[in-house]
């Protein structure tokens, strides 16, 4: 038992996707968020620079006394997790996109993933779309733009809505029926791609699949707090903090 807070962070408010995830099926664990706002977004950046940028936010996680990570950001976790697992003690949890439950899923034999473009440009990628999609369509789409979209709460704007449908429709005209987030900030325009994307198509979002992972590590390295604790939430942004408690208000 270990009544040590989880870590969680990403480029920007979108990883509080996950937190919220976390939240509801660990409601014992404390939580520390942390939000780079003041470096988002982290998707067109050298992946050296993402590094060194996840390597200074653990640092500060581990100083608040973190006992387990989540990097809750599929850029940052592309370009910087094994150098994190290779040079910190704490174990790390990050996201990837669901090529996996999207290559079960399809009846098509197409799929969407809506990802940033160091996503995309990743070995992780790679990887993952070898092992499980490698006998299917995938139609990649960078979501450029997005991400502000969802730092600025611009989600239910019609230029929200104008984005969205540009990157969506030419998937749904290729007979994609599952769509997957690879970005933790676009589950915050869920609405919005639901509406575009009708009965044409189902929008994965991994986050709850990283929340039962984050419990499985806690049960495996016998670090989950005592049942009942009382959970404290805190939040650190390097940008603005009035941004961040108005979407933390808003979930
Ligand atoms: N939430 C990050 C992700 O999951 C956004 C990346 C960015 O800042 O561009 O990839």
């Amino acid at each position: 038992m270990n009544p040590s807070p989880i870590g969680i962070f990403d480029s920007g408010l979108g990883g509080l996707s996950v937190w919220k995830e976390v939240k509801k099926i660990c409601p014992s664990e404390s939580l520390i968020y942390y939000a780079d706002s003041g470096n988002c977004p982290y998707g067109n950046r050298p992946a050296e620079e993402i590094i060194r940028l996840s390597a200074a936010i653990t640092e500060f996680l581990l100083d608040k006394g973190c006992k387990l990570i989540v990097v809750a950001c599929n850029t940052a976790t592309s370009a910087a997790i094994q150098y994190l697992r290779a040079h910190f003690e704490v174990p790390f949890v990050g996201i990837e996109p669901a090529l996996k439950p999207a290559a079960t899923l399809t009846r098509t034999g197409h799929i969407g993933v809506l990802a940033t473009r160091g996503t995309f440009a990743g070995e992780h990628y790679r990887r993952t779309r070898e092992k499980f999609a490698s006998d299917i369509a995938v139609h990649i789409q960078v979501g450029e733009g997005l991400v502000e979209l969802v730092e600025n709460h611009q989600t239910d704007t019609p230029e929200a809505e104008k984005l969205v449908r540009q990157y969506l429709e030419p998937m749904l005209e290729a007979k994609v029926d599952q769509i997957v987030l690879g970005c933790t900030h676009y589950p915050f325009l869920l609405p919005v791609m639901q509406k575009i994307a009708g009965e044409r198509a189902n929008i994965l979002n991994p986050a709850p699949a990283v929340a039962q992972q984050v419990k499985r590590l806690l049960e495996k390295h016998k670090i989950a707090a005592p049942e009942n604790s009382e959970a404290v939430y805190t939040f650190f942004s390097s940008g603005e903090r009035a941004q961040l408690m108005e979407m933390v208000g808003r979930i």
